[in-house]
């Protein structure tokens, strides 16, 4: 793998985001490891990152062979240890502050010393997370949106210590990807996540309450509001664990009006996160 002059990036779970990560790199020409503690975690990435590549290229995105040639830049893995030949390394393990730690804690014994680590977290302090690290100068956010392989923007985060190299790094990896970025100075919920967290709350408070369906709100802000997904169907893709953390997070750093609505923590507590598992807001069989 080293020997190519293709860079090589290392991604870092293998679930809803880190998956299409690893396909928008690797068609971007990024030589990908795809790392999950998990071997189901990997197995699916693989089935998802193939469905996902032959459907760009019935929808003309891609040709059959740059297709393939992606496909074929992507290997797996189970270890960290194993992201040693990335000068990219992106995060996306679940959005618990203790797990990045131990993440990155991990990634600097293996990588060489000028690697760059992003972490893809919607909220969490970019600076918290770097601090685990001996040199947090390395360390930037990487927002995707999901899915990651089609949405254009990045959100690329400084925490207090993110060197200029480590913006130019996330910045070059966009455009060679064919994304878009804005630049954030670290604040809880960044630009995007803050908006629509709180978006996706007031409809889980307004169902609740019981002023319409969650159908009807969804129908009232796509078709009145000109947004593209109902925040149901929004937070059923995002996954209503990820969101309910987001939203713990912003309710202790930002104040009450991101109090998780008690319905939202009830769906969750019944298990029904969202479409990764055929069930949150709505039902999904599993043929969708
Ligand atoms: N879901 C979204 O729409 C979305 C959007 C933007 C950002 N994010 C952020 O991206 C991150 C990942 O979210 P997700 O929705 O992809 O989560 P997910 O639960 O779908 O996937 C996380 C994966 O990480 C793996 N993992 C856990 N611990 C690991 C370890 N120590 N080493 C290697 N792999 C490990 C798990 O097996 C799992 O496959 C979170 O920080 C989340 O906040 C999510």
């Amino acid at each position: 793998m080293s020997q190519t002059s293709e860079p090589t990036a290392a991604v870092i779970g293998a679930g809803v985001m880190g998956n299409g990560i690893a396909h928008s790199l690797a068609v971007g020409g990024y030589r990908v490891i795809l790392i999950d503690a998990a071997e189901r975690a990997l197995a699916r990435g693989r089935q998802t990152i193939e469905e996902n590549l032959q459907r760009a290229v019935e929808r003309g995105k891609l040709d059959q062979s740059a297709a393939a040639a992606a496909a074929q830049r992507i290997v797996q893995r189970r270890s960290p240890q194993d992201a040693a030949p990335a000068q990219l390394v992106i995060e996306a393990v679940p959005e618990e502050m203790a797990l990045k730690h131990d993440v990155f804690r991990a990634l600097q014994s293996a990588c060489a010393p000028d690697a760059i680590f992003a972490t893809n977290t919607s909220a969490l302090s970019i600076t918290e997370i770097a601090a685990a690290l001996d040199d947090p100068s390395r360390l930037i956010g990487m927002h995707y949106f999901n899915p990651a392989h089609i949405m254009k923007l990045i959100e690329v985060v400084r925490g207090l210590q993110t060197a200029d190299r480590a913006v130019t790094a996330a910045r070059e990896a966009a455009i060679r990807c064919g994304k878009e970025t804005v630049i954030i100075n670290e604040a809880p919920g960044f630009a995007t996540s803050r908006i629509n967290a709180l978006i996706g709350n007031e409809a889980f408070y307004m169902l609740m309450e019981g002023v319409a369906s969650a159908r009807d709100i969804d129908r009232a802000l796509k078709l009145g509001l000109n947004h593209p997904m109902g925040p149901f169907e929004m937070i059923d893709l995002v996954g209503l664990d990820t969101r309910l953390r987001v939203l713990e997070y912003l309710h202790v750093s930002l104040g009450d009006k991101f109090r998780p609505c008690p319905l939202l923590v009830k769906y969750v507590k019944a298990g029904r996160l969202g479409r990764k598992v055929g069930r949150g807001v709505y039902e999904y069989p599993a043929s969708q």
